[in-house]
């Protein structure tokens, strides 16, 4: 019985050490010439192997991210449970960049890079935060951290999702007429939804046209759901202000695209939130605990939703 580690070996060294102090009868491999295929039980990657089927004994297969729409999980036979990464580090630095990127567009930061590029020195009339509504897409794991990061500011924080939820001093919607009442009065939008048939080009012409005039765009999610051309269309209509774009399709963005140059854009290189190695081991050992005692591992994708 192995554990195979399909990463980076600097963070493959951090699982190892876990590993060996709380799951010492599990063997542990970062080497896929070394490993014995049928002795791999679980396996910990970013992209599933080309070569997957050669692990016929598999039963969990753990995503090193939170996301899982770089699998194509069709192809990853039905027995095989498939699991995200449910771990602190990946929630505490996404609670940072939502807060980074809605405090941005509250207080004009992209207007004032502008302004300090053209030496130009002009205060924009500011909006109190108890006047700027705050719409998060995706009620999960992160959606629902950062609402919560969210209401020490003071802003009017609303939430929609697939299902209904209830969450203490938030407005949680759901379902299609959800989604219009909470794009209707939203100035400032985060998209944290993962990325599924559903939700590609999410983003788009017709979902901008909902939101007030000089809303804002926070969009962490994956780079698919965002149709680039709309957004363009609403920042240069002036329909939208500005936008904290941190995924991209394709990544890395291409040179020369207009997103680079945007003065209303403020764009990162996908790096929100990254899985932090002592905190996921220990996430990914309990979860193995869990699956050895017959309970269901932490962050289990429902094949059906994709997500
Ligand atoms: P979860 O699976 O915990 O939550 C997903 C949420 O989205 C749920 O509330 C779900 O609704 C909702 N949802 C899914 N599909 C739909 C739909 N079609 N309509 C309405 N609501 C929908 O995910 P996480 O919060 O852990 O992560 C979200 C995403 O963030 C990840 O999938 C990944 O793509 C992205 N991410 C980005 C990172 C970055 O660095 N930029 C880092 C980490 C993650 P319900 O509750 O009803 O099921
Ligand atoms: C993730 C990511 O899914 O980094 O964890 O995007």
């Amino acid at each position: 019985m192995t554990f195979f580690f399909n990463s980076d070996a600097k963070r493959g060294a951090i699982f190892a050490e876990a590993f060996s102090r709380e799951l010492p009868d599990i063997p542990f491999s970062m080497n896929p010439a070394g490993v014995e295929p049928d002795e791999v039980r679980y396996l910990i990657t970013w992209t599933v192997p080309e070569d997957l089927a050669r692990y016929r004994n598999l039963e969990i297969l753990f995503s090193i991210g939170a996301g899982v729409d770089q699998f194509r999980i069709d192809a990853v036979p039905p027995h095989v449970k498939v699991v995200r990464m449910v771990e602190d580090g990946i929630v505490r630095m996404m609670q940072e960049y939502v807060a980074l990127g809605v405090l941005a567009l509250h207080r004009h930061l992209p207007s004032y890079l502008d302004q300090q590029r053209r030496q130009n020195w002009q205060a924009i009339a500011p909006i109190q935060a108890s006047e700027r509504r705050i719409g998060v897409l995706g009620l999960g794991m992160l959606g629902i951290a950062v609402l919560e990061r969210l209401k020490a500011f003071g802003f009017p924080l609303s939430g929609w999702s697939r299902s209904a939820h209830e969450l203490e001093g938030v407005r949680c919607l759901h379902g299609p007429d959800g989604l219009d009442s909470l794009l209707g009065s939203t100035d400032i939008l985060i998209c944290l939804l993962p990325l599924t048939e559903e939700t590609r080009g999410f983003l788009d012409a017709a979902l901008f046209a909902k939101l007030p005039t000089a809303a804002g765009l926070v969009h962490v999610g994956r780079g698919p759901q965002l149709d680039h051309q709309a957004l363009l269309e609403a920042l240069d209509t002036g329909h939208l202000s500005g936008a904290v774009i941190d995924v991209t399709d394709p990544e890395p963005l291409q040179a020369g695209h207009p997103f680079w140059r945007h003065p209303k854009i403020l764009l990162t290189p996908h790096i929100a939130s990254v899985t932090q190695p002592a905190s996921a081991a220990e996430a990914v050992i309990e979860n193995i605990k869990r699956h050895r005692a017959g309970l269901d591992p932490i962050g289990l994708i429902d094949r059906r939703r994709g997500y």
